[in-house]
C-alpha cells in the first residue's frame, strides 16, 4: 500500500516541480450521524485532521469527498452540508462547499465543478456534495471516477470504514490518478493487522450485535486464534436457542442454527471457550423507560424479548475477560440506543477499557459510542472508524480500497 511517506518523496522528487500540481483529492469516511441539521458524533471527522492537515502543511488545496447513508437519489437530508462547521471549527479555516452537479465530464455543467476546484487557493479546503448522489458513484462507473480523477492531481484515500466498498470514489479514482493511503487508513491497517498476524494470549473476541450472519466470516476466520468468545446481543439468542433453551420473542435467525450447533461444536473441540449470557432483562417492547424483568438467559417466556445482557451475565463477562492480553470487541450486548438496555454494553465495554496491558481493539458504530459514552474511548489500544470494514479486514486481511493502493 502506498503511503503519504511515498507522496512526501513523490512530492519532493516530481510534483514541486510542476507548477501545475496543487490540488489532492482526499477520499474520507464522513459517514456519521446527524439530527437537527447537526453532526451528533464527530470521530470520523476528528480522524480524517492527521492527513487534511499534513497535506495543508505542504501548501496544498485539498478537495474532501465522502458519502454519507445511502440516500435514494439526491435526497437533501443527505447533504454532508452539516460536516462544513465542524470541519472548520476543527481546521480554523473556511472550508467551501462544493455542491455539483455530479462530477462527471459528460454531465452538463461539470465544468462548473472543474472551475470551482481549479479556482482553490494553495492551503485551502473544500467539500465536494454526496459522492452517492451521482449515478454510478456505487456501480463504479469510470466515467464518473475519471470526472473525480480531473479535479486533482493526486488522489489519498483515508476512508478506512468504506475501504471495503469498490465504489468510483473509493476505487475507480485510483486508475487514473497517483494515489496512496492516508494517515488513517495506515493507522487502521497497522492495529488491526495486530489482530491477525501477532495477538499476545490470552487472546478474547467480544461480539455482540443482531445478527450471527454478520459475524460468522470473523468467527470463523479468528476462532483458531482466538482463546474464548463472549457472545452478547440479539446474536446470542441464536446460539441459545440452538442449545435447546426457550428464548420467547428474542430475535433470533431460525436459518442459522445449524450453523451456531456447528459453531458451538468446533469450538469445544479446539478448545475455544464460549462464553453465551446466563441472564437476560427482558421486555415486552422496545421502548425507553419500559417495564423489565430478568429472567434465565434459557427460560424467556413467550411475550417477552431479550433485551440486554443481565447482571449476573455482566459480571461473567468481565470475569472471562481478566487477563486478556488481547480483545476485540464489536457489536453492543444489548439494545444499546435504547436505556436501560444500554447498561450492559456499558459495563462491559468498560472491563474491557480497563484491562491493563492490554492489546485492546473496538469497532462499530455502536461500541464506539458506547466508549465514546463511557469516557473511555481513550483506554483503548485503538478505535476503529470501520464498523463493516473492520470485520471485512480481519476476515480477509484486505480491502478492495487497500488492494487498488498496492
Ligand atoms: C459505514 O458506516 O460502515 C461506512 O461508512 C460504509 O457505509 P455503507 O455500509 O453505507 O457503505
Amino acid at each position: 500500500m502506498r503511503t503519504l511517506a511515498d507522496f512526501d518523496k513523490d512530492f519532493e522528487a516530481k510534483y514541486t516541480l510542476d507548477e501545475n500540481f496543487s490540488n489532492v483529492l482526499v477520499r474520507v469516511d464522513y459517514n456519521v450521524p446527524i439530527k437537527d441539521g447537526r453532526v451528533t458524533d464527530d470521530t470520523r471527522i476528528k480522524a480524517s485532521l492527521p492527513t487534511i492537515k499534513h497535506l495543508l502543511g505542504k501548501n496544498l488545496a485539498v478537495i474532501l469527498m465522502s458519502h454519507l447513508g445511502r440516500p435514494k437519489g439526491k435526497d437533501p437530508a443527505f447533504s454532508l452540508q452539516p460536516v462544513v462547521k465542524v470541519l472548520q471549527d476543527y481546521l480554523h479555516k473556511e472550508v467551501k462547499f462544493i455542491k455539483g452537479p455530479p462530477p462527471r465530464p459528460s454531465a452538463s455543467g461539470y465544468l462548473d465543478v472543474l472551475n470551482q476546484a481549479g479556482g482553490l487557493l494553495p492551503g485551502s479546503v473544500a467539500l465536494l456534495e454526496n459522492v452517492r448522489f451521482n449515478d454510478g458513484e456505487e456501480a463504479n462507473d469510470d466515467d464518473l471516477a475519471q470526472g473525480y480523477a480531473r479535479l486533482g492531481d493526486a488522489f489519498v484515500l483515508d476512508a478506512f470504514g468504506s475501504a471495503h466498498r469498490a465504489h468510483a470514489s473509493v476505487t475507480g479514482i485510483t486508475k487514473h490518478l497517483p494515489s496512496y493511503a492516508g494517515r488513517l487508513m495506515e493507522k487502521e491497517v497497522s492495529a488491526l493487522s495486530k489482530l491477525i498476524d501477532t495477538p499476545s494470549k490470552p487472546y478474547w473476541m467480544v461480539l455482540g450485535g443482531a445478527k450471527v450472519s454478520d459475524k460468522i466470516g470473523l468467527i470463523n476466520k479468528l476462532l483458531p486464534k482466538v482463546d474464548g468468545i463472549v457472545i452478547g446481543g440479539a446474536m446470542a439468542f441464536t446460539f441459545i436457542k440452538a442449545r435447546g433453551g426457550q428464548v420467547g420473542n428474542s430475535l433470533v435467525e431460525d436459518d442459522k442454527l445449524d450453523l451456531a450447533r456447528w459453531l458451538i461444536q468446533i469450538a469445544s473441540a479446539i478448545g475455544v471457550k464460549l462464553q453465551l449470557p446466563t441472564d437476560v432483562v427482558a421486555a415486552k417492547k422496545i421502548e425507553k423507560g419500559v417495564e423489565t424483568t430478568v429472567f434465565p438467559a434459557n427460560r424467556i417466556p413467550e411475550g417477552w424479548m431479550g433485551l440486554d445482557i443481565g447482571p449476573d451475565s455482566q459480571k461473567d463477562f468481565a470475569k472471562a475477560l481478566q487477563g486478556a492480553h488481547t480483545v476485540f470487541w464489536n457489536g453492543p450486548m444489548g439494545v444499546f440506543e435504547t436505556p436501560p438496555f444500554d447498561a450492559g454494553t456499558l459495563v462491559v465495554g468498560k472491563a474491557i477499557a480497563e484491562l491493563s496491558g492490554a492489546f485492546t481493539v473496538v469497532g462499530g458504530g455502536d461500541s464506539v459510542a458506547a466508549a465514546n459514552k463511557l469516557g473511555v474511548s481513550e483506554k483503548f489500544s485503538h478505535v476503529s472508524t470501520g464498523g463493516g470494514a473492520s470485520l471485512e479486514f480481519l476476515e480477509s486481511g484486505t480491502l478492495p480500497g487497500i488492494e487498488a493502493l498496492s
